[in-house]
């Protein structure tokens, strides 16, 4: 060990190209389950959005082809909406407990979601934090990324210092967001994210991004500044970051070739 990161990790950005989401579902979901094999109350961090999906998907396959007791594994979210009525699918709260809960088997009191509700959002934001810390740490985050490069709800501007608090999204971030409400103008205004700071401490992200319109937020936050203007850009300052991509959404990366060549010849050692 070198401080908190095992030998084995590459302190560097992985990226692999993948043939489709269903392969990085598969690559990402062995890694999780060799996880909570050897951490049965394992934390992992919980993405919402159209990209994590078919991380879940083969996870809940994975988990119930190898009878894997999950019954202690924890979860965080990253982010809520601010404002939505209890119950309301598009909330990340349901998204949770519709695309991991349930699907994957979690006991539901181990899975948290920040507590988007308006009656106690001055002090909600800390009080996640503070749970966070409190679970021993993320083991695994699972990260999509906006096309505005945002992690979590964070938009560009957001520090790298940030902790979990309130956000305004981006009218970009609402409108790609549409999709998943009646209407553009039902999408909220504010949202409750992790921070940079709070993502930067899970011990392992794997950022996720597929097709073409993700291609500049992937190149910028692997290739690009590190810059507040480009949220991705902090998971340069990470350890140990595992970056799963298909060809549309690696195609603006000026090491694509150098990625490739590292991926075909990782030691087999070394895992994910
Ligand atoms: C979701 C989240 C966001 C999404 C990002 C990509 O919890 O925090 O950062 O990961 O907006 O969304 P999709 O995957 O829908 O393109």
């Amino acid at each position: 060990m070198i401080g908190a990161v095992p030998v084995t990790v590459v302190p560097l950005a992985e990226v692999v190209v993948v043939e489709n989401e269903s392969a990085a579902g598969e690559l990402v979901a062995r890694s999780i389950v060799a996880l909570i094999a050897a951490k049965p109350d394992a934390v992992l961090g919980l993405a919402t959005g159209l990209t994590a999906l078919p991380i879940y998907r083969a996870l809940a396959r994975t988990l119930a082809d190898n009878l894997v007791d999950v019954s202690r594994v924890r979860g965080f979210a990253l982010d809520e909406y601010v404002g939505l009525p209890a119950g309301h699918p598009g909330s990340y709260r349901s998204v949770i407990t519709r695309e991991v809960v349930e699907p994957l088997g979690l006991t539901p009191t181990n899975v948290h979601v920040p507590d988007g509700d308006l009656a106690g959002i001055q002090t909600a934001a800390l009080n996640y934090e503070q749970a966070l810390l409190e679970s021993g740490g993320v083991d695994v985050q699972i990260l999509g990324i906006g096309r505005t490069g945002h992690l979590g709800f964070n938009e560009p501007g957001s520090s790298f210092g940030s902790i979990t608090r309130i956000k305004t999204l981006t009218e970009k971030t609402r409108a790609d967001n549409a999709r998943f409400f009646d209407s553009p103008g039902d999408v909220p205004l504010h949202c409750i994210t992790q921070g940079i700071r709070t993502i930067l401490r899970a011990r392992h992200l794997v950022v996720l991004a597929f097709g073409e319109s993700k291609a500049d937020a992937i190149a910028a936050a692997i290739e690009g500044p590190i810059t507040a203007s480009q949220p991705g850009s902090a998971i340069q300052f990470h350890p140990h970051v595992t970056v799963v991509v298909d060809e549309a959404a690696a195609s603006k990366l000026a090491n694509l070739a150098y990625y490739k060549h590292a991926w075909l010849h990782k030691p087999p050692w070394q895992g994910l």
